[in-house]
């Protein structure tokens, strides 16, 4: 099995509970999403960016929040009981999509802003531009994409997920599970060859996380 394969991703969302609140990127779109917004949440996971989003910002108007994993769209779906009030459940769509073949003409009304969080380091380098392009088209011209990748010093040992048993075997994780950790200019370079207006980072003293607001 490959790592970061769909069959991956089933087998990991459907043995790890991962209820992450995706941190303080998470804390920093909350605050730059404009009011009554519609967003899009790449790579959703067990849905709790979405939770976490529709929880804090009563004004959101819709989250479309997709993932690649069916295991993770389950979970996220059994997740959303947090989502107490049955009028902000209505507001969010989970579905199973993989960006890469996911058709983003078809969309009504584009959005107003798009999060990805911690996916990029799991696609391959040659799709980056690719992913991006995909991420960027759905927005409206002004609307933002939102995204995070890891820093340079970003250590897995660190940060060990645990072994994953995989046909009766296990496999222990290693940085292979990352195809490039970011440095803030890689991924710049990246977004202007997409003619983005403005790319603003943020950082947190202490962390390695890359994030970048890019402007359509
Ligand atoms: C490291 S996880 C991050 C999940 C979540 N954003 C978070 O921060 O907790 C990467 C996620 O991307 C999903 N994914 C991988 N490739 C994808 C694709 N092509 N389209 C949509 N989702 C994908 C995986 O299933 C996984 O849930």
């Amino acid at each position: 099995m490959e790592v970061n394969s769909t069959e991956y991703w089933e087998l990991r969302h459907a043995r790890d509970d991962w209820p992450r609140w995706s941190s303080w990127a998470m804390e920093i779109a909350m605050k730059n999403i404009p009011t009554n917004a519609r967003v899009m949440i790449v790579g959703c996971g067990q849905g709790m960016e979405a939770i976490k989003l529709l929880n804090h910002r009563p004004d959101i108007k819709s989250v479309y929040a997709f993932d690649i994993a069916k295991s993770a769209i389950r979970k996220a779906h059994k997740n959303c009981t947090q989502l107490t009030d049955i009028k902000d459940k209505d507001k969010l769509w989970l579905c199973v999509n993989d960006l890469f073949t996911l058709n983003t003409e078809n969309y009504s009304r584009p959005f107003d802003y798009c999060i990805s969080i911690q996916n990029l380091e799991h696609w391959k380098p040659e799709t980056h531009i690719e992913a991006l392009r995909r991420m960027l088209r759905p927005l409206k011209e002004g609307g933002k994409l939102f995204i995070t990748g890891v820093g340079k010093s970003w250590d897995l040992d660190e940060n060990n997920f645990g072994p994953l048993v995989c046909d009766g075997e296990e496999k222990q994780y290693s940085n292979d599970l990352h195809y490039n950790n970011w440095s803030e200019q890689e991924l710049y370079d990246l977004l202007v060859r997409l003619d983005v207006e403005c790319v603003t980072f943020y950082r947190k003293r202490g962390s390695d996380r890359v994030i970048a607001e890019a402007t359509k």
